[in-house]
């Protein structure tokens, strides 16, 4: 057996419909450390003289300066008596040279950890910086599918990562991306994982409805292709099943007043522990396909799952419809005397509307996809790594091409 054999979680049969073979073997993890609280940026320079910083890189980018939300943390850590430096240069879908750009303002600054404000694309930018200022190289040389999750062998930079939407689940993954060409290169490996997430829902109180509602349906993702993957994890099951009835009862009451305390705390516990879930049991086919829409169209991420979402639960309900009844009963959905198939295409109708209900568009060629566009996302999506734990497989171009078109 080879080193990452012993390291891959075990894959199931999804006709086994959840319950553990008695050769499995779980991994369970549920790092970092979370300080979860509305208010509790006010932590942030305790926690790094917690991580013996001396000199701190802020990774952000221009709007969340904008905010105010940097100069509140530099603020914190100069009452402790810490240095910081601020790289504002991160943008939405972050290009690998920026990456390498930070990586080496880092170690020219003499910065020892990283805090990253800002959405996914900062959290995970902070974590790249922090890989490439240690072992050098560029992104592409860490290619998930290019090498194992062993190329990353040194231990990191600490990394306080600070979420100020309610979506991406950054701050508790050992995933993080980055696009190279109109690529998306995902870097996988445990010394990514940030050491500390502060999740402070006081941060979402001034998102947009927009953006509310797309990371919210980024969350909902998570929940669900985490629930319905080919791993095996009863602890990260619970974590999908808490965060769906979550965004369920709170996502439409965040968009349509983002002053509503509760359901902006409940919407960052949601993407929390989705994130949770996913980093245990991965993702699927939804993410394999917005990805390439990302990297290729420059489509947000979580507008991309939104409108994959439901093509992929419908061809996925073949295999897991028995898992999509479990997932409606935390949207109070009643299903009794229903097929599977019955149930599975409810469940599904009630995703529609509610994205419906929070302003998405249900169409890619709404969102400036071209039918041009197409055939190398196939391409791309069929070899992503989202798509080896999808419940239907084996995934082929004719299957992908299908739910793009269906999409479109
Ligand atoms: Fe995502």
């Amino acid at each position: 057996m080879s080193t990452t054999d012993e390291i891959n979680l075990p894959l199931i049969d999804p006709t086994i419909k959840g319950q553990l073979l008695d050769t499995s073997v779980i991994g369970f993890s549920f790092a970092p450390q979370i300080v979860f609280g509305y208010g509790c940026l006010n932590r942030v320079g305790f926690l790094s003289l917690f991580l013996k910083a001396q000199h701190v890189f802020i990774v952000t980018d221009p709007e969340i300066e904008k905010l105010g939300l940097v100069n509140k943390v530099q603020q914190y850590l100069e009452k402790t008596g810490i240095k910081s430096t601020v790289f504002n240069e991160i943008e939405p879908n972050p290009k690998e040279e920026a990456v390498i750009k930070g990586a080496e303002k880092f170690k020219n600054t003499g910065s020892d950890i990283v805090i990253a404000i800002g959405g996914g694309s900062v959290i995970d930018a902070g974590k790249i910086i922090r890989l490439l200022a240690k072992q050098g190289g560029r992104p592409s040389d860490y290619d998930s599918q290019k090498c194992t999750i062993m190329a990353i062998h040194e231990m990191l930079p600490p990394q306080i990562s600070i979420p100020t939407t309610s979506g991406t689940g950054s701050e508790v993954s050992v995933v993080a991306m980055v696009t190279s060409k109109h690529e998306k290169i995902t870097i996988l490996g445990y010394p990514l994982i940030s050491t500390i997430a502060l999740v402070d829902p006081q941060l979402t109180m001034s998102c947009p409805p927009k953006l509310t509602a797309i990371c919210g349906m980024d969350a909902l993702t998570h929940a669900i292709e985490a629930f319905i993957s080919l791993r095996i994890n009863p602890v990260a099951d619970m974590f999908s099943l808490q965060a769906i009835a979550l965004i369920y009862q709170n996502l439409k009451k965040a968009y349509s007043n983002g002053q509503d305390t509760l359901a902006r705390i409940n919407m960052s516990l949601a993407a929390t522990v989705a994130g949770m879930a996913f980093n245990q049991k991965s993702v699927g086919l939804v993410h394999a396909c917005s990805h390439q829409l990302s990297a290729q169209c420059n489509l947000s991420h979580g507008l991309a799952n939104a409108i994959m979402l439901p093509h992929v639960l419908r061809l996925n309900k073949k295999v897991a419809a028995p898992k999509y009844t479990i997932m409606g009963s935390g949207f109070g959905m009643d299903f009794l005397n229903a097929s599977d198939d019955e149930t599975a295409e409810k469940f599904i109708l009630e995703i529609e509307a509610l994205s419906k209900e929070i302003g998405i568009s249900g169409k890619l060629s709404e969102c400036g996809v071209k039918e041009s566009d197409i055939e190398a996302m196939v391409l791309n999506a069929v070899k992503d790594i989202s798509a080896i734990t999808n419940p239907l497989q084996p995934i082929t171009k004719e299957m992908v091409e299908k739910l793009y078109r269906a999409a479109f």
